[in-house]
């Protein structure tokens, strides 16, 4: 499939999604979003495929949700479409994805971002929620997300200050995993997907599931289903040949990877 507002490339079992908007700072319009949606659809169905990588340009992962495509809308017209629902299809995918953010991630950017499993940042990082200067609240998960991951004061903060994070800020908070020079931060976040990718695939989307449930619900339930989970995976033949590998001293040999 072509697609007009990202790029994509196969970097072996790893795809890497380019936004591609530089005119508008990859600003995220109605056409970024189907195409996310379906490009993540087609890499959830090939097998060929264990981790997916989604960037911006060096000045911008993606510069919040388009200004300009928002700004004649009514209220009737966000309300009836259930403006940005549409969203949850990206974050139901079962391979894992890695955000690798340079430049800003503003609005929209910041939380695609944060839809991701897991956000690797180059030093030049720029994160907020710049929505109240717009007149306006996040609409893509801002307010909820960044809240679990950097905690009340700090979310309270960005939302309602509209400020700007750097990257060593985000990563002391915990909004980021890793922070990498800006030069490398690419190929640095191909080669943390090529290691996921390398796992036994069903067993990273057990893993992905997991995580994603102590974001979903109380502890109890989050470790019942994490034991779940765990118990699922002595039906696979990845976990007998993880586990015999290890005691036989050699790598192991996942059959679905
Ligand atoms: N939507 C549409 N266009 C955008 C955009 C956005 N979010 N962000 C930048 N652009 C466009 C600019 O309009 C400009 O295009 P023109 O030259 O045609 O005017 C181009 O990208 C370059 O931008 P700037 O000239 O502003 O670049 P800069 O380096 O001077 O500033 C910036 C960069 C600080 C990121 C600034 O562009 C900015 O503040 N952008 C808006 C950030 C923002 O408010 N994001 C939140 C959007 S609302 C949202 O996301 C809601 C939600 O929760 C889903």
């Amino acid at each position: 499939m072509t697609y007009q507002t990202i790029l994509t490339e196969r970097r072996d079992s790893v795809l890497l999604i380019r936004l591609n908007r530089p005119e508008a700072l990859n600003a995220l319009n109605s056409t970024v979003a189907q195409e996310l949606i379906a490009v993540t659809a087609e890499a959830d169905a090939d097998d060929s495929i264990g981790c997916l990588v989604l960037t911006g340009s060096e000045k911008a992962f993606a510069a919040g949700a388009d200004i300009k495509e928002m700004q004649p809308l009514t209220f009737q017209d966000v309300a009836v479409t259930d403006k940005f629902s549409e969203w949850s299809l990206f974050t139901n995918r079962r391979k894992p994805i890695i955000a690798a953010v340079s430049g800003f991630a503003l609005g929209g950017g910041c939380e695609l971002a944060m839809m991701c499993d897991f956000i690797l940042a180059s030093d030049t990082a720029k994160f907020g929620q710049p929505e109240i200067k717009l007149g306006t609240i996040p609409g893509m998960g801002g307010s909820q997300r960044l809240t679990r991951f950097v905690g009340k004061s700090k979310a309270m903060d960005m939302v309602l200050t509209g400020r700007m994070m750097d990257a060593a800020e985000a990563e002391r908070c915990g909004l980021v995993s890793r922070v990498f020079p800006a030069v490398d931060l690419v190929e640095e976040a191909v080669k943390v997907a090529t290691v996921v990718a390398g796992m036994s695939q069903p067993v990273a989307a057990m893993a992905k599931e997991a995580v994603n449930r102590a974001f979903e619900t109380t502890l109890a339930e989050g470790l019942l289903v994490e034991r779940r989970l765990f118990h699922s995976t002595f039906a696979l033949e990845d976990r007998s040949e993880g586990m015999a590998a290890f005691v036989a001293r050699r790598p192991a040999d996942f059959k679905n990877r």
